[in-house]
């Protein structure tokens, strides 16, 4: 199935990056967000970037005009119903995720697939609110989108052939590598990093060290480029604990339980860079 139209849902650090990929790498694409000034960060986003390549000369001024051209603003889902592909990218939520799936299968087309970019969720149970379930599919893309190669892409109990083979090469056409997983609590990727994430907290709520010489201690000892509170902060420590909380409830073993300082970052509203404090604090 060839794929020309592609929605994106949620404008926010994700969605926003899978966005200007895609109209980068040549597919017209649709930019959704509920919240009108989330819509607008994510178009001001992409632009301040693609300007920024521009200067840098990665990028000419009309290869920038031309992807901004690829890029259209939507401020309802009902605009699903020209797309061939529609990306999901809202909060890490099950409720919240549900029922944009169940809204979007009614106004897409019956040939279109329907993707989330979930970092931790079910893809089958995710499938199931929709009458389509074989044309539904993880498409998990790593943070910051424009820059990392992985693409994980999770096949749900139902996910059909035809859907895998079709995102498969989608995601080559965006320049990233597809890694094939089974849908599992937090995949492959975020089964590893977030249980790491979670106990480098454990350290600095049991006083074990500060934040900046945890993250010290991972860069310099075992050579990881970022350290994981730094990552844990670009990622979003809400999105951290949703993802432990799966993890917990998936696999009920007392090993996954969300660091009770993550708990309290979360409810003071720190959720890292995007909230300007987390574990480290953000201008
Ligand atoms: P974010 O908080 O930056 O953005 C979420 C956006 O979704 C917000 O702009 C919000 O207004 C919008 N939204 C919420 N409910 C909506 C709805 N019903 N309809 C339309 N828009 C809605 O979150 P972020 O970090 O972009 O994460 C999005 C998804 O990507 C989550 O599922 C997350 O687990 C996943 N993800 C996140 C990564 C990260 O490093 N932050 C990495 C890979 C996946």
């Amino acid at each position: 199935m060839a794929i020309n139209n592609v929605m994106v849902i949620g404008a926010g650090q994700m969605g926003a990056g899978i966005a200007q990929v895609c109209a980068q790498s040549g597919f017209n694409v649709l930019l959704h967000d509920r919240d009108k000034n989330a819509l607008q960060a994510g178009i001001n986003g992409i632009e301040k970037l693609l300007a920024r390549n521009v200067e840098k000369k990665r990028l000419t001024k009309e290869e920038k005009a031309t992807t901004l051209g690829r890029l259209t603003p939507s401020h309802t889902l009902e605009d699903a119903a020209t797309c061939d592909l529609i990306i999901e990218a809202v909060v890490e939520n099950m409720d919240v995720k549900s029922a944009v799936f169940k809204e979007v299968d009614t106004h897409a087309p019956k040939h279109a697939i329907l993707a989330s970019n979930t970092s931790s969720l079910p893809i089958t149970e995710i499938a199931a609110e929709t009458k389509r379930p074989d044309q539904v599919i993880g498409m998990h893309f790593m943070n910051p989108v424009p820059v990392m190669k992985l693409v994980e892409i999770i096949r749900g109990l139902q996910t059909s052939d035809e859907t895998y083979e079709t995102i498969q090469m989608m995601t080559v056409q965006l320049s990233k590598t597809p890694v094939e997983v089974k849908d599992f609590p937090g995949f492959v990727s975020n089964r590893i990093l977030m249980p790491m994430i979670n106990e480098a907290i454990y350290t600095v709520y049991e006083g074990v060290a500060t934040p900046k010489d945890v993250d010290q201690v991972m860069k310099l000892g075992m050579n990881h480029p970022m350290g994981p509170l730094t990552l844990a902060d670009f990622i979003g420590l809400d999105t951290c604990l949703y993802i432990m909380e799966v993890l917990h409830e998936g696999f009920g073993d007392s090993k996954y339980r969300p660091c009770p300082l993550l708990r309290q970052y979360v409810k003071a509203g720190w959720l890292g860079k995007k909230s300007g404090k987390g574990f480290y604090e953000y201008s």
